[in-house]
């Protein structure tokens, strides 16, 4: 199976290592394209994979077409590989907020289109992507992108009616940790600790949480009670938290996030 990418960016650059590295496609395999020659002299050498200046030659030689230029430049990047896909590769959109309807009426013909919300942590293989497929993609072309997205995290399949909400949940998720990380470290200099003791502390206690949760049976609200005893320390800091109202005023947030992947998804399309 040959793989294209349009656009050489940072989310094409984590894709690419990861199927790479987890041997889902050879060098010989891949192919991208970018308008910047640095981006393109930058994977040939460091991947070994065919870098063209081209968007319609890259089309044309693949079997799976990843669109992985930013959302406002799409429109235009349609319009210029549209008589290149006579062959009908599946395509795989991976810029946030552009619904599949989108793609289906600007190219030509049934075109099979995934759509897909990847995260941030996807640069560290770390990341969790929900995807969806339009009308003219099949069942195996979504296990298709589940095979290559999975090459650089977790993959969930969901319907397209929920993609605002995994954009308020998983897309701008990590900046809600981040946040909170920046909160704790800040708190960690008042108090008088080294910055680089204060950074050791607070990722590691995220990066442990997280692992926690992941691999128990019990809710985050039961490990949370589990380390808060009477009187404690834990308990006079939830007590603050709970008097701010700090969890209804992260629910507010997300769901004002949601609303807004609904604005843009509207504008885009
Ligand atoms: N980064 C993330 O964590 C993340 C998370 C979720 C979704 N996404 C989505 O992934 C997509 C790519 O994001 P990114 O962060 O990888 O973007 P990026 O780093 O800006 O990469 C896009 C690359 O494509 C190039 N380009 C622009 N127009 C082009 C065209 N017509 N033909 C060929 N190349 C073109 C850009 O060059 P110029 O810089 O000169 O424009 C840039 O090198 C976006 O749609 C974004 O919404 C990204």
């Amino acid at each position: 199976m040959k793989i294209g990418f349009l656009g050489a960016g940072n989310m094409a650059e984590a894709l690419v290592s990861g199927l790479l590295k987890q041997g889902i496609a050879t060098a010989d395999d891949v192919y991208v394209s970018d308008v910047l020659p640095e981006r393109r002299q930058y994977f040939a050498s460091t991947f070994g994979v065919q870098a063209l200046g081209d968007n319609a030659d890259v089309a044309k030689a693949v079997d799976v077409l990843v669109l992985a230029v930013k959302p406002q430049g799409m429109k235009a990047l349609l319009k210029e590989i549209t008589v290149s896909l006579a062959h009908r590769p599946l395509l795989l959109s991976i810029a946030a907020g552009l619904p599949l309807r989108l793609f289906e009426s600007a190219l030509e013909g049934e075109v099979r289109v995934i759509r897909a919300m990847p995260n941030t942590p996807a640069l560290v293989g770390q990341g969790m992507t929900a995807i969806c497929r339009g009308q003219y993609a099949s069942a195996t072309d979504l296990d298709t992108a589940a095979d290559l997205l999975g090459a650089v995290g977790q993959v969930v399949r969901v319907e397209e009616a929920d993609m605002d909400a995994v954009t308020a949940i998983s897309g701008s998720g990590p900046a809600y940790i981040f946040y909170v990380m920046e909160a704790m470290l800040e708190a960690a200099s008042r108090m008088g600790m080294a910055p680089d003791v204060a950074r050791s502390l607070v990722l590691r206690t995220v990066e442990g949480a997280a692992a926690l949760a992941l691999s128990s049976a019990d809710d985050p609200g039961a490990l949370r009670q589990r380390v808060t005893s009477k009187g404690g320390t834990t308990a006079a800091a939830l007590a603050v938290m709970d008097e701010e109202e700090i969890h209804d005023h992260i629910i507010t947030a997300m769901l004002s996030a949601q609303t807004r992947a609904k604005e843009l998804s509207m504008e885009c399309s």
